[in-house]
């Protein structure tokens, strides 16, 4: 089998990140310039302010990317740059660079889902060492035909959790997904960046991993959450009433203390409630997931699921969905990429355009645009 490499670029929200990948799934470079420190003061992401960033990094991360890997852009195969959904002024910063790029060394290029690279991380093969290979410069044919080993085969289930999206998918093959649940109204990443925000953690880059570390010293089951969408038996979701719950929890708990705001609570207090939220949004999780696995494994004989996006990172949430696998009368295989391909990064863009490639497919570069919304 051929191997090809691919420089791949990332810039649809406050990360910028570009990484070259080979076929194989082996990273060869990456680099990753994230912006938390200069939106952590606004509690959310500033697009303005995030565009500039973009710019003032973009060439610098390519550059570090390129250079991990030991190569120069003449040794890259094709390049894949992420060109929505996102913040629409971010994503053109990247996929102008990649354009440029792709136009002038004559590469193939493909403009890369978001979320489609979001899932198609779960079918990175496990990281080899070698380093053979990374020098050769395939042609398109045999990029096409060299379509290798993947972690996992279509179809499968994925559950999709990050800060834009909540969804659960039906992922039949490359560009062919049919959604069986979304969200009503919040994701749950938007949903942990809220209660990070209402208990004073930091939120830059994201409050998930600040309320998943209160949570391991706080008692799931002290505070009385209702589980969201009880009487609806689908396997949409929905978060904003649960955050509203939380709130409201809170501020009675800040009443009884005495305190004038959630931020002022104890430190085990918060806690308490940064468990018990997270233990019924992911029993959320859990029940319309459930529901999900059981329509598609009867519709469909599927029985693998990939969780995948910032918030498959959060260990807890591994856990209980291994579990949720592995319990069933016939058991389900589940795939998470490792913590730090779950979240926004180049790595994606590369791999996402690795699998359309090797399917024949790829976008012609000075045609590309970028697209804020992306179905
Ligand atoms: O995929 P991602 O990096 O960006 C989007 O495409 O949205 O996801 C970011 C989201 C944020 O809401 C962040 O709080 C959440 O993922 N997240 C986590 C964890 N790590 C990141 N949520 C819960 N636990 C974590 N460990
Ligand atoms: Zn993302």
């Amino acid at each position: 089998m051929k191997l090809f490499c691919v420089l791949g670029i990332e810039s649809s929200c406050d990360d910028t990140g570009a990484a070259v990948i080979r076929s194989d799934g082996t990273i060869l470079g990456e680099s990753l310039a994230s912006q938390h420190a200069i939106h952590e003061q606004f509690g959310g992401v500033v697009p303005g302010l995030a565009k500039d960033a973009h710019e003032e990094n973009i060439d610098r991360v390519i550059n570090t990317a390129l250079q991990r890997a030991n190569m120069s852009m003449e040794d890259v195969d094709a390049i894949g740059v992420t060109v929505g959904p996102g913040l629409e002024i971010c994503l053109r910063v990247g996929c102008n660079r990649g354009r440029e790029l792709a136009m002038k060394y004559n590469k193939p290029f493909v403009g890369v889902h978001h979320l489609e690279a979001h899932i198609l991380m779960a079918r990175i093969p496990p990281v080899k060492h070698d380093n053979n290979g990374g020098e050769q410069s395939a042609t398109y044919d045999e990029i096409v035909q060299s379509s290798g080993d993947r972690a996992m085969d279509f179809p499968f289930l994925a559950l999709l959790v990050s800060g834009g999206h909540c969804q659960i998918l039906k992922c039949l093959g490359i560009g062919r997904y049919a959604i069986v649940g979304g969200t009503l109204d919040d994701s749950l990443g938007e949903a942990f960046d809220k209660i990070a925000r209402l208990l004073g953690l930091p939120v830059g880059g994201g409050g998930g991993p600040a309320v998943e570390a209160l949570s391991l010293d706080g008692d799931p089951h002290s505070v009385a959450l209702p589980i969201p969408m009880q009487r609806r038996k689908d396997c949409d979701f929905s978060y904003a009433g649960l955050k509203t719950s939380v709130r409201m929890a809170a501020e009675r708990m800040c009443v009884e203390r005495g305190v004038e705001s959630p931020e002022r609570l104890r430190y085990e207090d918060k806690a308490n409630i940064a468990a018990s939220f997270q233990h019924v949004a992911f029993r959320h999780v859990e029940i319309r997931l459930g529901r999900a696995m059981e329509l598609v494994e009867k519709e469909d004989g599927i029985r693998t699921l990939a969780v995948v996006g910032g918030v498959a990172a959060n260990k807890e949430l591994r856990r209980r969905l291994n579990a949720l696998c592995s319990d069933r009368i016939e058991p389900w295989e589940m795939l998470v990429p490792p913590p730090r391909l779950c979240t926004d990064q180049g790595a994606m863009s590369a791999w996402a355009a690795v699998e359309r490639l090797s399917v024949g497919s790829s976008d012609l570069a000075e045609d590309q645009e970028v697209f804020a919304r992306y179905p």
